[in-house]
């Protein structure tokens, strides 16, 4: 059972859009990348995928989470601007068919945020929208942004009320995972033989670092009258401590490798940051811990990505890092990604992507990355194991019938378009298996 209520409604305070079940988010909830004993919980498919695979970064994340025998899971969608609408169409249209294959209950509800909601209502999060992401069980977020808000002041631009959504709902823990496909050999810019296999993971904080440090602004110097620009990039031990933890986590359900990215030659906070990731990295005596320079992991990504399995770094370093990495997969259009607090609230799950304002409205977006967000959403925020293998295989099965949307589209292969690509994800999930 599906229950779609539309922004207008949510936004002009209909009568609650929740379906009778609904359950806000407990406080109890349990921090989501806990490692637990591997539980019986649905069964786990072998498919290749970004996050599927068995010893995959959290996946036995959704083993904390209670079993959801018959639960309505209330869903907030946030489908922004640009291309938001059409993969937030196709990716609802999946999670429909998924839902009526496994006899699921989703209680999906819009909600405005961003430039939509700048529009709407002169703000990039309306308290609204926040209000009912925090009542929510999860969180999808497709992209947000455009030129047409691009020279609006700061404070009301669409990315700040994305950076207020993570701030506001203690997101500190952004999990982007670059896993090269198969089917999409010759996709990527680089040789096949440096990004076949690709299996990493970025483990980026989202809550500091420059950006939210203070002091920041734009002012004038009083002794040169020159302008000045500047923002404080700054972290706290236990901000350090606690992403650290998370990175450690994952990589122990991975290789136990761990990567962690800092600026320690030139700057102070990365000189803490390194000396705080020390510190945690003695409760895991198994990871294998190294240090790179931020400059050097960029170059060591395009030289030789299959040397990393889990990378972890600060806020800007983590955002450049990770568009870097999405290269190695063939294109931004196939990354998802998942934003984590400490489990007292939802997660976001958005593709790492943006609104690609160029291409909006043509039906010619990629709405992969999307969906396999909410991939990621079903198992890590819903416990629908059996649901998120559902997905993640349709997804594998249209890439390996040659389907192709055109930013990942080559010979031989048949382009088509967000609509049409979405229908077919649709019948492979409605068909089941690969
Ligand atoms: C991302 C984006 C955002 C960021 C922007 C849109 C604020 O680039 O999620 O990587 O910088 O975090
Ligand atoms: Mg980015």
């Amino acid at each position: 059972m599906v229950a779609f209520v539309s922004a207008a409604a949510a936004t002009v305070g209909a009568a609650s859009p929740f379906v009778a079940g609904f359950r806000p988010a407990t406080a109890a909830r349990r921090p989501l990348w806990v490692p637990r004993p591997a539980s019986p919980i649905g069964r786990r498919s072998t498919i290749l995928s970004p996050i599927a695979s068995a010893g995959s970064p959290v996946a036995a994340a959704a083993d904390t989470v209670s079993p959801a025998a018959a639960k309505t899971h209330t869903i907030t969608l946030l489908p922004g601007d640009g291309i938001g609408d059409e993969i937030m169409d196709a990716t609802v249209k999946v999670l429909e068919a998924v839902a009526s294959r496994f006899d699921l209950s989703l209680a999906m509800t819009s909600a405005l945020m961003g430039g939509a909601a700048i529009d709407a209502t002169g703000e990039p999060l309306p308290a609204a929208t926040l209000d009912q992401c925090r009542a929510s069980d999860a969180v999808l977020l497709a992209c947000i942004g455009g030129y047409k808000w691009d020279d609006l002041p700061r404070a009301t631009r669409p990315e700040t009320g994305l950076l207020a959504l993570r701030k506001q709902l203690g997101l500190f823990a952004n999990l982007r995972p670059a896993k090269s496909f198969a089917q999409l050999e010759g996709a990527s810019s680089l040789k096949d033989e440096v990004v076949n296999g690709v299996d990493l993971m970025v483990v980026r904080e989202l809550t500091g670092g420059v950006y939210f440090g203070t002091p920041k602004g734009i002012d004038t110097d009083p002794s040169t009258g020159a302008r000045v620009g500047y923002s404080n990039m700054i972290y706290h031990d236990y901000e350090v401590q606690r992403i650290a933890r998370v990175a450690m986590d994952i990589a122990m359900k991975r290789n136990k490798a761990v990567v962690s990215v800092d600026k320690a030659n030139v700057l102070e906070v990365s000189q803490l940051w390194r000396e705080e990731v020390i510190k945690v990295a003695a409760d895991y005596p198994e990871v294998d811990l190294s240090h790179m320079y931020v400059d050097n992991a960029a170059m060591q990504l395009v030289r030789w990505p299959k040397q990393f399995d889990v990378m972890v770094t600060g806020n800007l370093f983590g955002d450049v890092l990770s568009d870097c990495a999405s290269m190695l997969v063939g294109s931004l259009g196939m990354l998802p990604s998942a934003s984590l607090g400490d489990g007292s609230g939802p997660g976001v799950f958005e593709p790492v992507h943006g609104s690609a304002p160029d291409i909006a409205g043509q039906d010619k977006a990629n709405p992969v990355a999307c969906v396999l967000s909410a991939a990621m959403m079903l198992r890590y925020a819903l416990a629908e194991t059996d649901a998120a293998d559902a997905v993640e295989a349709a997804v594998e099965a249209v890439l390996n019938a040659g389907w192709r949307t055109g930013d990942i589209m080559s010979d031989g292969k048949t382009l088509v378009g967000c609509k049409r690509m979405g229908e077919l994800l649709v019948e492979a999930v409605s068909a089941g298996g690969k």
